[in-house]
């Protein structure tokens, strides 16, 4: 999906802005920013400017209640209204309706379930002239929808991954971040304010770009919990308690996830086997050995044998000298990038993709792949 993102009045700045979307500062960076652009609006430097919570479930309420006692006026709509009752008691106002509560203030932050219940909420919201912050989790498609959606009735649109659990919302040292992409104006004018309850990171002006790195870490968190389930279930199966061994397993985690590093240095210079000390062909040799454990301890390996498969197919494919890297080629689907890869799309899966990274090549366009012939 490479559509471009939708334009609200600050689109030159933001567009502009997106080709250095990785650049250390706008990925880094977490201050607020006050940029001078936007319709006559002013940054919130220092005020606690009053706000607009959509949506009080776990999540909704642990940023509200942030907001609250930091001083922001604070206006609360839920659909169910007894889950408001905790936060007017605290001082926030009650808004009847979604859209009371939108027309209560210029800025307001929606944290629902999903997508849908944006649509269903804001409905008969009138959002000219509103800013409005979405902090639902959804795809980046939806996201570009929702901005779409919001640009056309004249508001402009931050999309928001929230990278935190309920508890470290607004706490310290544990505190997490949230994601931001859309309306770069936006995020500078509000950006103090946003930064009550999390860090933030602004990572583009496409509104879709939240979405993607937040999926793309939930997707990691994911595999890393699958590795998990499969470790306490080979200890548990043998009998090992798993107190002693949760240390064990934090401390290496730990220590192998700084090798997501040396991997996006692979792939952002095509090749992928600097400074490589665990070779793919040593370690496919090794996975033999996780799946002989599991099955002598009758354990079913099913979370770890997609990733083993795809590893033995990239060996298989010529690839014994990288490391890891190459397994990202297998899952890609295959795509035409700008003029600097000259392969012309074809019917059969290329090999592996090489060059500089997809941030280097431009815009990439998934191919569709006939998979009948
Ligand atoms: N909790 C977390 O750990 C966490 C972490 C990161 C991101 N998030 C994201 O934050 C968002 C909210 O999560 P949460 O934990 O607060 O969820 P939650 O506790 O299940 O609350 C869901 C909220 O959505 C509302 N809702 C559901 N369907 C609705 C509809 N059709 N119309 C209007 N309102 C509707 C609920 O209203 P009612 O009270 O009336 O049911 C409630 O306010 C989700 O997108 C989630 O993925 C959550």
């Amino acid at each position: 999906m490479t559509d471009p993102a939708p334009r609200d009045d600050d689109s030159r700045d933001v567009d502009d802005r997106s080709r250095d979307v990785y650049s250390p500062r706008q990925v880094v960076d977490d201050r607020p920013h006050y940029g001078s652009r936007g319709r006559g609006r002013q940054p919130d430097r220092g005020a606690t400017v009053p706000l607009a919570v959509l949506g009080l479930g776990a999540m909704g309420t642990a940023l509200a209640r942030t907001w609250l006692a930091a001083g922001h006026p604070t206006t609360v709509w839920n659909r169910s209204r007894a889950r408001a009752e905790p936060l007017v008691a605290e001082g926030a106002t009650l808004a009847d309706t979604a859209a009371e509560a939108v027309a209560a203030t210029p800025l307001t932050v929606v944290c629902l379930l999903d997508d849908a219940s944006v649509g269903a909420a804001l409905a008969d919201a009138e959002l000219a002239g509103r800013d409005l912050v979405n902090l639902t989790t959804g795809s980046p498609v939806q996201a570009r929808a929702r901005a779409a959606w919001a640009h056309e009735r004249g508001a402009r649109y931050l999309d928001g991954g929230i990278m935190a659990v309920p508890p470290m919302v607004g706490s310290s040292p544990d505190r997490g971040y949230i994601l931001y992409s859309g309306s770069r104006a936006l995020f500078d004018e509000h950006g103090r304010t946003l930064a009550v309850p999390l860090d933030t990171r602004y990572v583009g002006a496409d509104p879709g770009f939240a979405a993607l790195h937040d999926v793309a870490l939930l997707s990691a968190m994911t595999g890393m919990f699958a590795g998990v389930s499969h470790a306490f279930a080979l200890v548990r199966a043998a009998g090992v308690p798993a107190r002693p061994f949760a240390p064990l397993l934090v401390e290496w985690l730990r220590a192998m996830a700084a090798s997501a590093s040396a991997t996006a240095e692979h792939l952002d210079g095509g090749d992928y086997t600097t400074g490589v000390v665990s070779t793919l062909a040593m370690q496919v040799a090794g996975s033999a050995t996780l799946r002989r454990t599991a099955a002598e301890l009758g354990v079913d390996a099913g979370l770890l044998t997609p990733y083993l498969a795809a590893m033995e197919r990239r060996l298989a494919d010529g690839h014994a000298d990288e490391g890891i890297t190459g397994v990202i080629d297998t899952l890609l689907p295959d795509l035409t990038c700008g003029t600097r890869d000259p392969r012309p799309a074809t019917r059969e899966p290329r090999p592996g993709i090489r060059g500089p990274g997809l941030g280097a090549r431009g815009r990439c366009h998934p191919v569709q792949r006939d998979r009948g012939g």
